[in-house]
């Protein structure tokens, strides 16, 4: 059972990984982090998964985020599957992924969704920023592989508004308008944002990204 919400401290753990035991602050450093679970190595929807992040290393790297995988099965398990997924998905995985055996992990982040499946992890995915908070949370079954340009759109729109007095709208990506924070007065948004700004209503005022 886990209780985690937006806004909590994400747990730091040891862990084995793919590639050696692991302490998650000191992997994640002053980085930001995408923590996530694949139900189980040897499968085909997880295959292309970690393919595709593996091919997204210099996205993240631009994006000063680390990445770490999980699923209960064990290191040997993962190595092997490694392979498969390098030789299948036309990459190099470089990134660890953990051996939760004894679900230590997947409990204390509520990954195991008993209703779902009772032993395999679902699809979570937790973003967590340098302070350690977590800043996103979602929640995909089994059946349905991850958008993983999504989460590069998101990352991008938690590192703008982290910085800056904005906030993004519906289908928003890097460069398109953002919409200015309703605590910013429109006088205090003039010296904000020196690009200007739409007052569509007073609550609704757009500026080009700052
Ligand atoms: C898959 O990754 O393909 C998968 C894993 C568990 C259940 C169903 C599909």
């Amino acid at each position: 059972m886990s209780n985690l919400r937006l806004g909590d401290k994400a747990p730091n753990f040891q862990a084995a990984t793919s590639e050696g035991p692991i302490d998650f602050y000191e992997y994640l450093g002053d980085s930001w982090g995408i923590l996530f679970s694949h139900p189980a190595d040897y499968t085909p929807v997880c295959t292309t998964e970690l393919g595709t992040v593996a091919k997204y290393k210099d996205a993240f790297q631009k994006r000063n985020t680390k990445v770490l995988a999980l699923s209960v099965d064990g290191t040997e398990s993962h190595k092997g599957w490694i392979r498969d997924i390098n030789e299948t998905q036309n990459t190099e995985v470089n990134f660890p992924i953990i051996a939760d055996e004894d679900r230590k992990v997947s409990d204390m982040y509520g990954m195991i969704h008993p209703n779902a499946d009772d032993t395999l992890t679902v699809r979570s995915v937790f973003v967590i920023a340098p302070d350690k908070t977590i800043k996103l949370m979602i929640t995909y079954p089994a059946s349905t592989g991850r958008n993983f340009d999504e989460l590069l759109r998101v990352i991008d729109s938690l590192q703008l508004t982290a910085y800056k007095k904005v906030a993004t709208p519906a289908n928003w990506k890097q460069g398109e308008e953002v919409v200015i924070s309703p605590s910013v007065s429109n006088e205090e948004a003039k010296t904000l944002f020196p690009k200007g700004f739409k007052e569509v209503k007073p609550y609704l005022r757009l500026t080009p990204q700052p």
